[in-house]
């Protein structure tokens, strides 16, 4: 099914419910027992790893080796890791969070003028999935393209406040730069010709979104997610998200593990396209994000996707006698209908691409 032109349910914002004051969520947001953010044993003396990029940026050979070792360690064993000192300024990284909470505390009818519909998702919204009964989460968010730059569309990004555009092209323009990095690293670690991955999800083709996602204070946070467990679908997501606002949550075998990010870091995860393309070497991780009830939240996403048409499969040079690849090919154009139709759903989607043996 492709994507309709319009919602098939009426939206509700969800800041519109939580600044209402009523002391109980809608029915839609209650989640099943197990979903629940107390269900699981949470840990809270771990972390997600933190990699200092100093060395891997400004040094030599040797120095870059080593960084390069963590890296395909946080790779292998978490998926999910914290990087500082990746070379982008402290103060860019305070205002691109300022001025997306800006734009949520505008009065309804200006973001109103953003609403997205399921054909782009670009603007303003407040659910993924667009199936009837999908599932609703406790969050709103506004989504953009900004890579390829023929998709680029400054008209369909919020005018204010009024720094916004510029502070997010430079932003995106940075984190653009540590994503084809963090391909190289990889690729290297991996074996692989350094300009493998970056080639082989779509070179200059590769897609760039951002989505700046919006988490109000939610009177029963108990009963609900910010964000219900998913892995992202594209190749590898950048979440910038203040050391003082804690919510997401990394899964670790039956354990959900609260992230602590450190002053300045960027949250760095890996994403399906990356588990398929490595043929299961690298996985991407289930994640969710939890309410607060006094204290509402906001985090900033840059995901990295395939060229749309790219088809996506285990590269050969993964795959052997021993372990055959694991995953059909699929474009991403057709892999993201998945979660635009249902929503997020842990990782039943990467599960179900397996090849049948
Ligand atoms: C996402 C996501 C986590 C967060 O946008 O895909 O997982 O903390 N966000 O907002
Ligand atoms: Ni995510």
């Amino acid at each position: 099914m492709d994507c309709p032109s319009d919602w098939l349910e009426p939206i509700v914002r969800v800041q519109a419910l939580s600044d209402s004051g009523r002391p109980m969520i809608p029915s839609q947001y209650i989640k099943p027992l197990s979903e629940r953010p107390s269900f699981n044993i949470q840990s809270d003396s771990v972390n997600i790893p933190v990699i200092d990029l100093y060395e891997l940026i400004n040094s030599d050979a040797t120095s870059q080796k080593a960084i390069m070792d963590q890296i395909s360690i946080a790779c292998r064993e978490w998926g999910f890791f914290q990087v500082v000192n990746h070379g982008i300024g402290h103060e860019l990284l305070g205002e691109a969070q300022e001025v997306w909470r800006e734009f949520f505390h505008q009065p309804m009818e200006v973001k109103q003028d953003y609403a997205n519909t399921p054909k782009t998702y670009e603007g303003y919204g407040s659910r993924i999935g667009f199936e009837k009964g999908a599932s609703l989460d406790w969050s709103d968010y506004f989504f953009l393209h900004y890579l390829p730059s023929n998709l680029k569309d400054y008209n369909k990004w919020p005018s204010q406040p009024p720094s916004l555009r510029s502070v997010t092209e430079e932003y995106a323009n940075k984190i653009t730069s540590l994503g084809k990095i963090m391909l190289k690293v990889f690729s290297i670690n991996l074996g692989l010709q350094e300009d493998y991955l970056e080639g082989a999800f779509g070179g200059d083709d590769i897609g760039g979104c951002l989505r700046a996602n919006y988490y109000p204070k939610c009177p029963q946070p108990d009963l609900t997610l910010g964000l219900s467990s998913h892995s992202d679908p594209g190749i590898l997501t950048f979440l910038l998200s203040n050391e003082h606002d804690a919510g997401l949550q990394v899964r670790k075998a039956d354990e959900w593990i609260a992230v602590k990010p450190a002053p300045h870091a960027i949250i760095v995860n890996i994403g399906d396209q990356i588990q398929i393309l490595t043929n299961g070497i690298y996985k991407s991780v289930e994640h969710r994000v939890v309410v607060n009830p006094d204290k509402e939240r906001v985090s900033f996403a840059y995901f990295f996707n395939p060229k749309n048409e790219a088809l996506i499969k285990p590269a050969a040079e993964l795959v052997t006698s021993a372990k055959p690849a694991l995953y059909e090919p699929m474009t991403f154009q057709k892999y993201r209908l998945v979660i635009r139709t249902k929503g997020p759903q842990g990782k039943f989607q990467l599960e179900s691409l397996k090849s049948p043996r």
